[in-house]
């Protein structure tokens, strides 16, 4: 259990090598040089009074309570704001300093609502245990005079109020929107008594450039930013430190509970990825957890069409594995499968990989990742020897030049995203490329250096493009590409990319990038001190993806950048868990750690200690599943927490695909698009009811702890296991720590990894091999070698896809995510979140909505080869001509209905960022909407009315 209330220090830490040495109340305290005097008292435990000042932020030295006296020095200077000084004599008790502080605390509280029993804050606020702390006794000032009492609430946001009434301006809410979140909505609005906090141009919250991620409430130290959640229910009792399960930055938060009622979470300031900030999604989209269409039974029917019929978790084991081993006695062992899910914590994926090899005796597992980050893993296991990022998320504030490609870090790694935008704020430059002008492009006090606005599917072009630059202008990084890399490989490369071909002015009419923004680009990326690279699914979707992932790894390798802080290849994972899904062997060539099935070695270890024998041969992937689906090769389908119906492309093969199985067993918390053909539902738990680990965009392997017992009843790994011995192969773990403990002993990589040690710790990041027992793993991966041994330089061809534009088809749709939303929806629908986003939106550039006679907001129709829908549109000077970009939130949006069957060449990636469309105008629902919502309002019918209940 940890405390609710953590220490805080008033003021940041500083790092220096050089030690100061000063006396505070008679004691000699050493201390980082820079340091404030209050943090150095802070840290010998002396307490100084503060209401301004907080550990997260930049001393700003307004509300002087903190106010001390120093020897040598006159007045009473505020110890927030004055650093350390060798030999310095403080005092911070004096009758003249009580005095003090006792009347800036009258002043305040002369103008502040005394309802402190029923304030929300009460035995929270810091204005209550300032009073207490200098010992207030009697406020002279009546309120009879002018005050702020009467001030008007601002109740806009769904998850916080701002009660003004309450506001002392000490400015910290404000600090907290530019120093951590970057955003700058918020200003103090006048002067002197007429300040106040005021939201965009006095907006509502609402109404602002806010983006709700709750750093002000929570530097708040009065009742004036408040969480509703606290209003509603009161303060916490206790907290469980544990992991958010949104996105792949896998930010560590404090669930405060009173019970086993969630009633806040904060980011947790020792969380190694987030140092104690978070995204709107994390801190305040949690209610799904809860949401009364979670489904608390298993269920099983006998066709798609039959109702529901809730039956014992013990019965639904039998009745899955009775019919899936129906099939395989009359299909043959292949004719089953599984698809894990990168939600899912690390344990319960490997007891699902473990079930398909051992019990069904298949390689016939996939993942979700299949569809986002698989060009990653095969791309930097080619080119440098591992599957995973190079660095660690505090590198950035190392690095010089910053070059996103693909990626849209403030809406979709949105803690990451504000780190990204601190550094750019302190002089980094910035290189983006992306067809979408991305707010990193130009947001308040951060400009993109430059922007190349490229068209989709020309990745590979443009990243060729750069490295023909830094070959012939001479810019590679000889020395360490002789030392670190292999030179027969290299000397091909850099003959390849010298031709004329790769050049950027040859390539220009391809791109539709102007070749002399290429040029700059490069050579700012190749000589701007430490580059760093980061990337999204805008480069891993595409039927490149693998390419482009092994083009940026040529970059960094050419240009020196990799193996040290500040630069790297930095793939963002989209989910909370992609990393540590691939880690555990969820692809079907790859045992867990990435170690091939065919290797005998390896599979003889699984064997032993698996006690069976594996299928040497690879097994299906996801497209390979729907197609063998198709020819009635594969018969049952096992769907780990993902809904593969709305999240994979060409919806139409997906459904039909589904349809012809003669077994689908869906696991998760709600009946999702995928249940909807399912004949088994065992009811899945969320990241607030489960025990094990997730593994984050940084190789962070974190804890996910329970802040409330399984809602269902059971952990989801239970299922697993059950249905495994249920189909003929034992298969049972007392805890899920033994889980760990078997990924441990199995996987060289997770090699000393234990719940212990991660209690003990906090979190490690891979490869753990041969570290001492209380290290923490690499931050920085290949400092001195690469894990291949020599780095690899790989030919990567421009090959143009097939999606072609064409007269019928003239524009290209690119998808991607929004800020308030994750993924498919399923769990942010159920959230305020869709306060801000209710339906996808057509995104769409001026010249190309006035050709149409589109207007802003009007319904139109956005059709492919593949299918159709309809959605309204939004005019958007972001998108280029040609260009058209919308989000897959929603359901009935189908967006997934539009996309192709194309995929990477390599991985099968569906190429989700190149379809092309048309638009129109229509006030028709399309067909596939239509069915859409006669299936839906069937499924509703099925799934609540005709559930027969268990006995
Ligand atoms: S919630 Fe975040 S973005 Fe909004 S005002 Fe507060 S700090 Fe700024
Ligand atoms: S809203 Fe809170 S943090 Fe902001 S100025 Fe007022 S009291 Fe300070
Ligand atoms: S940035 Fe990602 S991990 Fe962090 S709180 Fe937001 S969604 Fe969760
Ligand atoms: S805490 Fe130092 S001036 Fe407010």
């Amino acid at each position: 259990m940890t405390l609710i209330h953590e220490t805080d220090y008033g003021t940041p830490a500083r790092v220096s090598e050089t030690l100061v040495t000063l006396e505070i109340d008679g004691r000699a305290i050493t201390v980082p040089e820079g340091t404030s005097v209050m943090r150095a008292a802070m840290d010998a435990g002396i307490t100084v009074p503060k209401l301004c000042a907080t550990d997260s932020l930049e001393p700003f030295g307004s509300c002087r309570l903190c106010a001390v006296e120093i020897e040598g020095r006159r007045g009473t200077p505020a110890s927030c704001t004055t650093p350390v000084a060798p030999g310095m004599k403080v005092h911070t008790q004096t009758d003249k300093l009580a005095k003090l502080r006792r009347g800036v605390m009258e002043l305040y509280i002369s103008d502040h609502p005394l309802d402190c029993l029923t304030c929300a804050a009460n035995g929270d606020c810091e204005l209550q245990d300032m009073a207490g702390a200098v010992g207030l006794r009697n406020v002279r000032y009546g309120f009879e005079g002018e005050n702020h009492r009467a001030a008007a609430k601002d109740e806009s946001n769904p998850y916080f109020t701002f009660d003004a009434s309450k506001c002392i301006v000490c400015s910290r809410c404000v600090r907290a929107c530019q120093e951590t979140q970057g955003t700058f909505a918020l200003t103090i609005d006048g002067r002197g008594f007429a300040s106040s906090v005021s939201p965009g141009a006095n907006e509502s919250f609402m109404d602002s450039e806010c983006v709700s991620c709750g750093a002000c409430v929570q530097a708040c130290p009065t009742a004036t930013l408040t969480e509703k959640s606290i209003i509603e229910h009161g303060q916490p009792e206790h907290s469980v430190i544990t992991t958010c399960a949104y996105c792949g930055v896998g930010c560590s938060f404090k669930a405060e509970l009173q019970g086993t009622t969630v009633v806040r979470m904060t980011p947790w300031k020792d969380g190694g990825a987030n140092e104690g900030h978070s995204c709107v999604k994390g801190r305040f989209a949690w209610g799904y957890a809860t949401h009364k269409d979670r489904i608390m039974k298993p269920m099983v029917r006998e066709k798609i069409t039959d109702p529901w019929r809730e039956v014992s978790w013990e019965e639904a084991v039998a009745y899955a594995a009775e019919r899936l081993k129906a099939v395989q006695a009359k299909y043959g062992r292949g004719s089953i499968g599984g698809i894990t899910s990168s939600r899912c914590t690390n344990e319960e994926v490997y007891v699902v990989q473990k079930m398909i090899r051992a019990a069904f005796g298949t390689n016939n597992i996939d993942t979700c990742a299949r569809v986002c980050h698989s060009p990653t893993g095969y791309g930097l296991s080619q080119t440098f020897g591992t599957s995973a990022g190079t660095q660690d998320f505090r590198s950035v504030d190392k690095s010089d030049v910053i070059l996103v490609i693909g990626a849209n870090p403030t809406d979709g790694h949105p803690v990451f995203g504000s780190r990204m935008k601190k550094r750019l704020r302190a002089g980094a430059k910035l290189i983006v490329v992306d067809p979408r002008r991305i707010d990193l492009v130009r947001s308040p006090h951060v400009q993109a250096e430059h922007h190349l606005q490229l068209q989709p599917g020309t990745n590979v072009a443009v990243v060729n493009a750069i490295a023909h630059v830094i070959v012939t202008e001479g810019l590679v990084n000889r020395p360490f590409v002789e030392g670190r890399c292999d030179p027969k490989e290299f000397a091909k490369w850099e003959a390849f990319i010298a031709e004329h071909r790769n050049s950027p002015e040859y390539l220009e009419s391809r791109t539709g990038v102007p070749a002399d923004q290429v040029r700059a680009a490069a050579r700012l990326y190749a000589t701007g001190g430490n580059a760093a690279i980061y990337y999204g699914l805008g480069v891993t979707e595409h039927s490149q993806g693998s390419s482009t992932v092994m083009a940026i790894a040529n970059l960094a390798m050419a240009t020196g950048n990799i193996g040290r802080e500040g630069v790297g290849v930095n793939p963002l994972r989209g989910q909370n868990n992609v990393q540590g899904s691939c880690d555990m062997g969820s692809f079907p060539h790859e045992l867990p750690g990435y170690r091939h099935v065919s290797d005998d070695v390896v599979r003889h270890e699984f064997e032993t200690a698996w006690g069976v024998t594996l299928d040497p041969e690879p097994g299906l992937r996801i497209p390979n599943m729907f197609d063998s689906a198709h020819d009635g090769s594969f018969r049952g389908l096992f769907v780990q927490g993902e809904d593969i119906v709305q999240s994979d492309p060409n919806t139409n093969h997906v459904t039909s695909a589904l349809e012809s199985l003669d077994i689908v067993i869906v696991q998760d918390l709600f009946l999702n698009e995928t249940a909807a053909f399912a004949h088994v539902f065992f009811p899945g738990t969320s990241f607030l009811e489960k025990d094990g680990t997730f593994t984050n965009a940084e190789r962070r392997i974190n804890r996910v702890r329970k802040a409330m017992p399984s809602k269902v009843g059971r952990d989801e790994h239970w299922v697993a296991c059950a249905l495994a011995t249920a189909m003929g192969y034992p298969m049972h773990y007392e805890t899920t720590s033994e889980i760990m403990d078997e990924i441990a002993r199995l996987t060289p990589t997770f090699r000393g990894v234990s719940f212990e040690k991660l209690d003990r710790v906090g979190s490690v990041q891979w490869p753990c091999t041969g570290f001492e027992d209380d290290d923490t793993g690499m931050a920085i991966m290949h400092e001195e070698s690469f894990a291949r041994g020599l780095g690899r330089f790989v030919i990567t061809e421009y090959v143009p896809t097939d999606e072609r534009t064409t007269r019928m088809y003239p524009l290209v749709l690119t998808t991607g995510r929004i800020l308030a939303h994750y993924n498919v929806g399923a769990q942010t629908r159920r959230t305020a979140n869709v306060a801000w986003h209710p339906e996808d939106v057509l995104e769409i550039n001026p010249v190309d909505a006035e050709i149409r006679g589109v207007k802003d907001g009007d319904m139109v129709s956005l059709a492919s080869r593949m299918g159709a829908t309809t959605l309204r549109a939004v005019i958007s000077d972001r998108m280029p001509a040609g260009v058209v970009y919308t989000t897959f939130h929603h359901p009935v949006t189908g967006a997934n209905v539009i996309t192709t069957e194309n995929s990477d060449w390599a991985t099968n990636c569906p190429e989700y960022k190149v379809t092309a469309v048309q638009v129109a105008r229509s006030n028709q629902p399309s067909d596939w909407q239509v069915d859409y919502a006669k299936n839906d309002i069937e499924r509703k019918r099925i799934a609540a009315a005709n559930v027969i209940a268990a006995e």
